[in-house]
């Protein structure tokens, strides 16, 4: 998969995704990341890319020019399956659409910044627009690392245990179950005896049944969006 993401501020993806799993996707050659500067783009002089909004209020927006240039430089090189906008007020970001955008070979994540961008580039360039959660960050890199993130571990072979993103959070529509690791005594807190007992198909359905109450306790909502969880074992 290629992601490529333009930011007014791409020192902010510096690191995010040099370390631990994205690095070892991207060394694998199963990921590639271009992080590109806006301000590279803009025909403007001292590289201006924002300007004050028309009919007044608070904030910058991203003018349209030096966002159509960025965009239509890279449809010129490849074509990408997603033109993605991160904004508060996009599609709610969740695993299943996470699920979806694992499968594609291009997305462009195009971050926000200031009060917002011209709403010609959303009206004309943009495919898809995500929200992180119902806040606001100071600009859309942050949530283009989490997109990022989230999107690549799914691809795959990026994970060494395949089998570990399946057992995520969310994936069934279920949070995960208490996980535990040596020593089986710790200050005299005991690991579950059943986890010790060497009976795979027990300590499956313990998990499950852990994941099912755990979801009923804190996120009840999601079960009532999947069918009744109980018939599916
Ligand atoms: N930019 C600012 N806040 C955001 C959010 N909650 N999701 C995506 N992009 C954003």
């Amino acid at each position: 998969m290629r992601i490529d993401i333009i930011s007014a501020v791409p020192q902010l993806l510096e690191s995010p995704f040099s370390h631990s799993i994205l690095k070892r996707a991207q060394d694998k050659g199963l990921l590639h990341i271009q992080v590109h500067n806006l301000r590279d783009y803009t025909p403007y002089s001292h590289k201006q890319i924002d300007d004050y909004p028309y009919g007044g209020g608070a904030g910058m927006v991203l003018m349209p020019e030096p966002l159509a240039r960025a965009i239509e430089s890279l449809k010129a090189q490849r074509a990408y399956d997603e033109i993605i906008f991160l904004t508060p007020d996009g599609e709610p970001f969740t695993q299943a659409v996470a699920n979806r955008l694992s499968l594609k070979q291009t997305l462009m994540l195009i971050c926000g910044h200031y009060k917002g961008i011209d709403e010609r580039i959303r009206e004309h360039f943009v495919t898809m627009e995500l929200s992180i959660g119902d806040y606001v960050i100071s600009g859309g890199e942050l949530a283009a690392a989490v997109v990022t993130d989230a999107v690549a571990r799914l691809i795959p072979g990026v994970l060494n245990d395949e089998t570990s993103a399946l057992s995520d959070s969310f994936q069934d529509q279920l949070l995960s179950p208490p996980v535990y690791t040596r020593p089986a005594d710790f200050r005299g807190w005991k690991v579950p005896e059943i986890l010790l007992s060497g009976d795979h198909e027990k300590i499956a359905r313990w998990r499950y049944e852990k994941a099912l109450e755990r979801t009923r306790q804190r996120r009840p909502q999601l079960l009532s969006h999947s069918e009744d969880p109980e018939k599916t074992t």
